[in-house]
């Protein structure tokens, strides 16, 4: 979901602020592994959930670069949005990078299962650095809501354009609009709940950046980004998922995840009203909770800033 709907990082910061005092560790890659390996089935009811959307985007991407040769996914966490880009793209070799090893082990399992372990393979650490080890130029390189967790964008923005084929592409999902999965007035507690957490996620997400080691503050105009690191004809178009109700199952306990999330990583940032209003949408014995009500729905709007190299280099 566009960044102000990207739970994990409210997540992360958590146990960030858990472990502060546990100086045996790198911090760094301490809670980073750890947590981003908690998030692993949101992460993945996210994305499976989303995958008509991703599918889309990879057929708009394919008319820009029909036929790549090496597709790598930049942050790719527990590999779904992975394994969706090899099936968009079943010419390509595909590589999942990502700093947690147990979220690129899932990405791993999921290949085999799928049949594509054979032109499927994994790259664990640090991002950008890491990208340094790749054997071959990347002809599209995607990167869904992972940038903005680097601490410098632009270094990275610029590390990705440095990794690419010539002619090659980068694909960033950043941005885009606040899920909705409530219509404004719901009956009980008081109306535009969704509105109200999404101000708060806002500035958690400022919060999460500004506690990114050596983090950069960084204007987010995409497209003039990848410009700047020297890619052309950068733009950007955003894809829906429009799933109304009544939901399926697993829509409708993926909404419930979000809610618990927000409840864990939000809840003290609203008012009483607003917390209990939570509490009840929660409560599964309660008729009006997001268990049971008619109304829930999923609409999200994601946006993908794409840009190429130049032919030669
Ligand atoms: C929000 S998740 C996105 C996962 C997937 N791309 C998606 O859209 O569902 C961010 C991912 O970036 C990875 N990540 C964050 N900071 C990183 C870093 N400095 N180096 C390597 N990976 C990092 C995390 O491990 C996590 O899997």
């Amino acid at each position: 979901m566009g960044h102000h709907h990207d739970h994990d990082h409210d997540q992360r910061r958590d146990h960030r602020h858990d472990h502060q005092h546990d100086h045996q560790h790198d911090h760094h890659h301490d809670h980073a592994d750890r947590d981003w390996s908690d998030m692993a089935p949101m992460l993945e009811a996210e994305a499976e959930l989303f995958s008509p959307l991703y599918a889309r985007a990879a057929a708009w991407l394919s008319k820009r670069q029909p036929h790549p040769g090496l597709v790598v996914d930049v942050g790719s966490g527990p590999g779904v949005v992975t394994c969706g880009l090899a099936e968009a793209f079943p010419g390509a070799r595909v590589v999942a990078a990502d700093g947690s090893g147990p979220l690129l082990e899932r990405a791993r399992a999921r290949a085999e299962r799928l049949g594509i372990a054979d032109r499927f393979s994994t790259l664990e650490g640090d991002l950008p650095d890491v990208l340094g080890d790749l054997d071959y130029p990347v002809d599209l390189l995607w990167a869904s809501r992972s940038l903005h967790h680097l601490p410098d964008q632009r270094a990275a923005l610029a590390a990705f354009a440095e990794r690419l084929a010539p002619g090659g592409t980068v694909a960033l999902l950043e941005g885009g609009l606040p899920a909705r999965y409530l219509p404004r007035d719901i009956g009980i507690g008081r109306p535009g709940l969704q509105a109200r957490l999404g101000a708060v996620e806002a500035e958690r997400f400022t919060t999460m950046r500004l506690d990114i080691p050596g983090a950069v503050e960084e204007t987010e105009d995409w497209a003039g980004l990848l410009t700047r690191v020297g890619l052309r004809g950068a733009t950007s178009r955003t894809f829906l998922l429009d799933l109304p109700a009544p939901l399926s199952h697993e829509a409708r306990a993926f909404v419930v995840g979000v809610f618990q999330l927000h409840r864990d990583t939000l809840g003290e940032h609203l008012d009483a009203s607003d917390r209990a209003t939570i509490d009840r949408l929660l409560d599964p014995d309660d008729k009006v909770s997001l268990y049971h009500r008619p109304d829930v729905f999923v609409l999200a709007a994601h946006t993908i800033h794409t840009a190429e190299a130049e032919l030669v280099s």
